[in-house]
């Protein structure tokens, strides 16, 4: 096996070690023994630095013409389409996910980084008119500070570009810590930006694990604003600090996404939208569709589809072109979906299909766990409630629609929530009733697109959502100023003259 590459941290535009010069292993989940890099295991020094870095770096960058920013973000776009075959592999080597999801992660980096690079040219605010004569009112847009950006490891690059480029677009500066699962994908994304332009200092890049790591970020006296997407427990905890402290913030913490399949429904394209939702990434999304809510009279059938189409998949090594199932992202990980089958059987649920790790063949080396279905769930087990992050579909039967919308709204969850059927009735009024930040007709409950707002109410998220669109990330990286000026030469009162 060649030495493992040795992955620093970024900044005030250089690469460095951890002050501690400790490293930790980043390895393959499809093949443990795939050790990729050494990666600097970081503390508060060199968190320190970081936001002495992004902080020195925020006068200059906060004042460079926006269009300006955006020209450098447009240069980072094209480097990154130059390089989606590379990143996209990588990310199935670190991550996990199948080769077509890689190049998919890497697809929307590369439409959030274009988009907001248009941006530059916009970052609309309003002019309205004034109650008053020879006196004009406006708002406008202005960047914030110092971000303090923690991703996740499920979308490695994508993740990523939907914090650190609307921020840099706004013109802060920024200090990102990367999942430890995924460290390389965050450093060449780092490498991208560096090379189109981004000045010293606007991005570091600090590599390490959430206490030594990603607390000190957050109580950093200098992070005027932080952003999450992450677990629920570690997102609640960090909301905690940032309001006591008084720092804006925002998070995005998953779900428990169902999708409801009609009597009415196709059910060849439903089973075909279950098994993208339910075993795509292997279930490693926030917007998985971990529950399917059947109408009881296409129960049986849909069932015998989805549960062939299911075994069907073939579970391996996602650099493998065949492969349409990867392993799971860590041994922690492994365990917690494992305990939750363990859950689902104890509660009373039929396991249909899968139900335990694989380790044979091609999987003989890393995490893996069998596509896996539960039927005759009911809607208090907790495999029907809580966000399982692995491929554990649950079933549910129903009698119909009013039913079916109860029950997808009765988690704590609302991210993304799906409906197969053709009555055009049913439709809107899901539509209407589904209490989610996404709402799918007749497709799965993943497929985000940029350009709107991504992210979901209850406790799904906090704060304005990721990504493009009105009530997007741009609300979140920019504050408002509102400009009046009066030009009447007296004193004018508003509300009273
Ligand atoms: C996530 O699961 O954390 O809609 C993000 C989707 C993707 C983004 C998922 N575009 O599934």
């Amino acid at each position: 096996m060649p030495v493992p590459e040795r992955i620093k941290n970024f900044i005030n535009g250089k690469w460095v070690d951890a002050i501690s010069k400790k490293t930790f292993a980043s390895c393959n989940p499809a093949d443990r023994r795939d050790i990729i890099g050494s990666v600097a295991d970081s503390d508060f020094r060199d968190v320190n630095a970081a936001v002495s870095s992004a902080r020195l770096a925020f006068p200059s960058w906060s004042n460079c013409p926006a269009p300006k920013r955006g020209e450098i973000l447009y240069r980072a776009a094209e480097i990154l389409v130059k390089r989606k075959e590379v990143l996209g592999a990588l990310v199935t080597r670190e991550m996990g996910k199948i080769l077509a999801e890689g190049l998919g992660d890497v697809q929307e980096a590369i439409d959030m980084t274009y988009y907001m690079a248009g941006e530059g040219r916009r970052l609309c605010g309003e002019t309205v008119p004034s109650e008053l004569a020879n006196k004009d009112a406006k708002s406008v847009r202005c960047p914030v500070g110092v971000f303090g950006l923690i991703t996740p490891w499920n979308f490695p690059i994508a993740i990523p570009s939907w914090k650190i480029i609307p921020a840099l677009i706004a013109g802060n500066t920024v200090v990102f810590k990367p999942a430890e699962e995924t460290p390389i994908c965050a450093t060449r994304f780092v490498e991208v930006l560096e090379e189109a332009g981004v000045p010293s200092g606007v991005i570091n890049l600090v590599h390490g694990f959430g206490e030594t790591v990603g607390d000190p970020i957050v109580r950093h006296p200098d992070v005027d604003a932080v952003a999450f997407t992450g677990s629920n427990s570690v997102g609640s905890q960090i909301a905690g600090i940032c309001g006591s402290l008084q720092k804006h913030f925002m998070m995005e913490t998953g779900g428990k996404n169902p999708i409801i399949i009609m009597d009415d429904a196709d059910l060849d394209l439903a089973c075909e939208g279950a098994l993208w939702g339910g075993f795509g990434t292997s279930g490693q999304r926030c917007t998985a569709a971990s529950r399917l809510i059947v109408h009881e009279k296409v129960y049986d059938v849909f069932i015998k589809k989805f549960r062939a189409k299911a075994l069907s998949l073939i579970v391996g090594n996602g650099q493998d072109k065949k492969t349409q199932m990867g392993p799971i992202v860590s041994h922690a990980q492994y365990k917690k979906v494992v305990s939750y089958i363990a859950v689902g059987k104890k509660e009373g649920a039929r396991l249909i299909l899968g139900g335990k790790g694989m380790h044979q063949g091609s999987c003989a080396h890393g995490t893996f766990i069998a596509p896996t279905i539960f039927v005759d769930v009911t809607p208090t087990m907790r495999i029907a409630r809580e966000e399982i992050f692995g491929p554990v579909v649950s079933i549910l039967k129903i009698g119909n629609l009013q039913e079916a919308i109860k029950i997808a709204n009765d988690v704590a969850f609302g991210l993304s929530g799906a409906i197969y059927s053709q009555n055009v009735n049913h439709t809107a009024i899901f539509e209407r009733d589904m209490d989610a930040g996404l709402v799918y007709i007749n497709a799965s409950t993943i497929g985000a697109e940029i350009q709107l707002p991504f992210g979901g109410t209850k406790k799904t998220g906090l704060g304005p959502r990721d990504a493009g669109g009105r009530g997007g990330a741009l609300d979140h990286y920019t504050k408002w100023k509102v400009i009046y000026r009066d030009f009447s030469g007296r004193l004018q009162k508003a509300q009273i003259d």
